[in-house]
């Protein structure tokens, strides 16, 4: 299951050479929620999930969680309260209008990092995992075919920048439409962060690795939800729109529920990234289905 596992693992907790017990952070990412079937999915199989593979920390992006289209008080309650940590967002964080308000009253509800100054909601969060491993999250989103905002690179070192000395682990959502630009990402980031992972396509890519400084990476996590349709949305009225160019109402889509996320694992007896962070010892993608 965890191919870095040292000799004598058990279930992936290993031995130092002093013969304690060390054991490698766990977190699990979740790619982007889509609508009721992608919470229900969570809903269904999380809590076993973590159980099973002894999770630390649970981060999941949250853009799409009401119909596709943003995320509203009521259902990051909902999420918040079925074991995920920190929700990240996007491009379609602001799509309901309520969530404005309750943004800056829920600082585990991330908005990318790089709108505006005086854009409600903040893009980065820090807290303590369950082993007592004090984290940060920061939310980043590109700029190329998406808004023109800030400089998402020069906002990941501002950000960085202000992290207090003794967190240890750092995950980097990179919300972003091309490749290129997220794999740029990810080596401007590497050995300064524990982590960078992208979301955004909801098509799951096979590049995971750990970059040479330490630091795992994903170009996309992939959809957490129905892939009967196009990216989570009925597939009718998207094949209508590619057909016509008419403005069209799209409805989440049906069948094929699943849940795509990375589980990435820390070398804590390992030295630490030149930044002072875990470095990651394995990254693995995980995809569970509704059968
Ligand atoms: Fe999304
Ligand atoms: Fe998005």
């Amino acid at each position: 299951m965890f191919s870095g596992a040292e000799p004598g693992a058990e279930g992936g907790r290993y031995r130092n050479k002093l013969g304690n017990t060390q054991s490698g952070m766990r977190i699990l990412f979740i790619g982007d929620i889509v609508g009721s079937p992608g919470r229900q999915i969570v809903h269904d199989r999380l809590a076993d999930i973590l159980a099973q593979r002894q999770i630390d920390l649970v981060i999941a992006n949250g853009e799409n969680a009401a119909s596709g289209f943003g995320i509203t008080p009521r259902l990051a309650d909902e999420l918040l309260g079925m074991g995920i940590d920190v929700l990240t967002g996007g491009n379609h964080s602001w799509d309901r209008k309520e969530i404005l308000d309750y943004m800056p009253h829920q600082p585990r509800l991330l908005r990318p990092g790089n709108f505006p100054e005086g854009t409600p909601g903040l893009g980065s969060f820090t807290g303590t995992a369950k082993n007592g491993v004090k984290y940060a999250v920061l939310n980043l989103q590109g700029r190329v075919f998406l808004t023109p905002i800030d400089d998402p690179f020069r906002k990941a070192d501002a950000e960085l920048a202000q992290l207090p000395a003794d967190v240890a682990f750092v995950l980097v959502d990179i919300h972003a439409e091309t490749t290129s630009e997220k794999i740029a990402m990810g080596w401007y980031l590497d050995g300064r962060v524990t982590a960078v992972v992208g979301t955004h396509t909801h098509v799951t890519t096979a590049d995971e690795r750990v970059l040479p400084q330490g630091t795992a990476y994903l170009t996309d996590v992939g959809m957490t939800g129905p892939h009967g349709g196009v990216i989570g949305m009925d597939r009718e009225a998207i094949i209508k729109r590619f057909l016509d160019g008419l403005p069209a109402r799209f409805e989440v889509a049906s069948g094929d529920v699943q849940m795509n996320c990375v589980l990435i694992e820390t070398d804590d007896a390992g030295e630490r990234n030149a930044a002072g962070r875990l470095r990651a010892r394995h990254i693995e993608r995980l995809c569970f289905r509704i059968e």
